[in-house]
């Protein structure tokens, strides 16, 4: 196993629309397609499409939602025997507004929600023969601390997507955080620091370092990205792609960023050296570039050829 994902699986029900409505305002939606989503969910398909043997360890309601979601995964390669169905709780949803330049979602967790000790049972069995831990927001925050604790105590480099993000992190998250990806809402609401630009952003990234986080890299969408790690600073501009739906863009950066670090095998060396971020950093914005151009979020996710086709077109 290269990459494990412990998060969610939500059922997205998504209204193409040619703007976002504006509160208490009713509009008109194009059309409504219901398509296999979650943070977790479509980090797992973007590391198993770019060859990382990949499992998932989440929790789906017993309807119909539920199986579709895992069907999909498998149908992807990804090992799924840790994700659990509940008898009581519904799947996650995701209700998503697609407009031209942006979107809107909201989350309601369901059976996410129940993500608990079972998880970090199965994550422990895992973590020996596992590199990456990539973890996200959408089950509940103890138990993304504790499995974090657990793979890095273990040896994996721990990735973190800071989404949605909710307030400051605990010093003692962050010291088991190899890196953290949050996006310029997200690094906004998690320093404080406003994030306008490439220079807020640093200052933003710099503060989530001194918090003991080893490498921060800030998500700017169009303006690429911007890395602080202990050796220094480095931005990487975004590819210039028409982006169609920036849905699940996020979630293919952060599974092209794992598949990426077990290719090279830093996973294994379990250190970075700028020159290795580099590399990673360009094949996960090559990833996220391929995906905004496609409708959905597992949908949307490229495969490895892709991915190198693009880049050697670059
Ligand atoms: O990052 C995109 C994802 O956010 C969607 O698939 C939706 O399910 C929400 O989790």
């Amino acid at each position: 196993m290269d990459v494990v994902v412990l998060g969610s699986l939500n059922m997205d029900l998504v209204a193409q629309v040619s703007r976002l409505p504006k509160p208490g305002e009713t509009i008109l939606g194009d059309r409504f397609t219901t398509v296999p989503g979650g943070k977790g969910a479509n980090q797992a398909v973007a590391a198993v499409r770019l060859g990382a043997k990949t499992a998932m360890i989440g929790r789906v309601g017993s309807g119909s939602f539920g199986k579709t979601l895992c069907e999909g995964l498998v149908a992807d390669g990804v090992d799924i025997s840790a994700v659990s169905v509940s008898d009581r709780t519904p799947s996650g949803t995701a209700l998503i507004a697609v407009a031209p330049q942006n979107n809107q979602i909201i989350v309601v967790p369901g059976a996410n929600g129940e993500v608990g000790q079972d998880a970090l049972t199965a994550l422990t069995q895992c973590v020996e023969e596992a590199k990456v831990l990539l973890l996200q927001f959408e089950i509940p925050l103890p138990v993304v601390e504790s499995a974090a604790a657990i793979a890095r105590a273990a040896g994996l480099m721990v990735v973190v997507d800071p989404a949605p993000a909710r307030g400051p992190l605990s010093d003692q998250f962050c010291q088991h955080i190899s890196i953290l990806t949050p996006n310029q809402t997200e690094a906004g609401l998690l320093t404080g620091v406003e994030v306008v630009d490439g220079e807020s952003a640093i200052a933003a990234a710099h503060s989530l370092h001194q918090q003991g986080i080893q490498t921060v890299i800030i998500k700017l969408g169009e303006l690429g990205s911007v890395c602080v790690t202990a050796e220094g600073v480095f931005s990487t501009p975004a590819f210039s792609v028409k982006a169609t739906d920036t849905v699940a863009a996020g979630d293919a950066f952060n599974g092209g960023l794992a598949a990426a670090l077990c290719q090279l095998g830093v996973a294994e060396k379990g250190e970075l050296s700028h020159d290795d971020l580099k590399r990673v950093v360009i094949y996960a914005s090559a990833a996220s570039a391929i995906a905004v151009t496609r409708s959905g979020a597992q949908s949307a996710m490229p495969t490895k050829s892709e991915v190198e086709t693009f880049l050697s077109a670059q």
